[in-house]
């Protein structure tokens, strides 16, 4: 049997990550996480390329040595090519080139949004795996959309965002309370203990399976706003079942669409991916799926769900195995469709 090692490499955004999988089977994941963007309330593409610079090296260093491999063990380096922030991007194509040259090895382009779907396939023994066709729902950050997988590289969206994304969507809510960036996380502990009907907020009416969250954006704000003039303290007594009921919204809509999207494909293996599917919320209501609609659902280990190089590494072993190779001359790409 052969051994394949792969190196993964993911510097889309503000993540500098860096894994090492042998024959799909995960032997390190290491991700240095950027603190410099918190004081500004979002990611910084200019403060992020720089620090994707200073960490590449020591991140990929640790990544080999927590595997157990040397850089001569790697049978090819994956790494993500779009969709991002081109300064980020630039640094880990940059890198992940000069390493294949350098140690002559293939180089594989990964795709950030197919990754993110298949870090469902990344061996682990109590992790099942979905069978094709599935419904995926992807929701990040930068990304809401609804994907019928066909194959590990046959994705087609049907359904996607109009305006914000989901993690947005949470972003931004968390903002608008006064809680720091990145507020999905916090939204999520706070909703923990809420109250998800203490304050009901409009869902959008948005035609096929697409998704809008700027609406609920806005009517979060004038509700909080309304609120502060009666009460200066009304967050603070509320924050939880704020949080709540603002994540129950959101996870109606997302809730509402992939029913319809089950309806309209007749699949019913629905796997989550991406950031916002680190959600307690969200995963506790796509497991009660399974009895309450008959669905067959696949939720990622928790490591998997935000940006990962695992991820890649794996999408670059599907493409290892098929001699998918990139070029030399390949460039990175802010925007890519699936
Ligand atoms: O996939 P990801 O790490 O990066 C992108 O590719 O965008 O997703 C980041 C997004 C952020 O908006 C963050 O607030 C959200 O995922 N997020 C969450 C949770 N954990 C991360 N949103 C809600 N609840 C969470 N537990
Ligand atoms: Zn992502």
């Amino acid at each position: 049997t052969q051994n394949i090692y792969i190196l993964g490499i993911e510097s889309s955004c503000d993540d500098t990550a860096a894994a090492v999988l042998h024959n799909g089977k995960i032997l390190s994941n290491v991700v240095a996480t950027q603190e410099v963007h918190q004081k500004y309330g979002g990611v910084v593409p200019e403060l992020a390329s720089r620090a994707h610079q200073q960490n590449i090296v020591p991140v990929i260093h640790e990544a080999l040595s927590r595997a157990g491999v040397t850089k001569e063990d790697l049978s090819a380096v994956a790494f993500t090519r779009g969709p991002g922030l081109m300064g980020s991007l630039l640094v880990g194509t940059s890198f992940a080139k000069s390493l294949s040259l350098g140690l002559g090895i293939p180089l594989l382009d990964v795709n950030h949004m197919q990754a993110h779907i298949l870090a469902h396939f990344i061996d682990e023994e109590e992790f099942q795996k979905p069978q094709f066709p599935f419904l995926a729902l992807t929701i990040s950050g930068g990304h809401t959309q609804i994907v019928k997988v066909s194959d590990y590289f046959e994705m087609e969206v049907i359904g996607e965002t109009l305006d914000d994304a989901v993690g947005e969507a949470f972003d931004k809510s968390a903002k608008i309370l006064g809680l720091p960036y990145p507020g999905g996380p916090l939204v999520d502990k706070k909703a923990q203990m809420g109250n998800p009907k203490a304050f009901p907020f409009p869902k959008p009416k948005v035609d096929g399976l697409n998704f809008s969250f700027s609406g609920l954006k806005t009517s979060i704000l004038y509700f909080i706003q309304k609120q502060l003039k009666e009460d200066p303290q009304f967050i603070e007594k509320n924050l939880e079942d704020i949080c709540a009921s603002i994540q129950h919204t959101i996870i109606g809509i997302l809730m509402d669409k992939l029913k319809k999207a089950v309806k309209q494909t007749g699949i019913k293996e629905i796997a989550i991916a991406g950031g916002v599917s680190a959600n307690s919320g969200i995963r506790k209501t796509l497991h009660e799926a399974q009895a309450k609609y008959g669905w067959k659902t696949y939720i990622p280990k928790f490591e998997y769900t935000t940006d990962n190089a695992a991820m890649i590494a794996i999408a670059g072993h599907y493409k290892f195995i098929s001699e998918d190779f990139a070029h030399m001359g390949i460039t990175a790409k802010a925007r890519i469709k699936m």
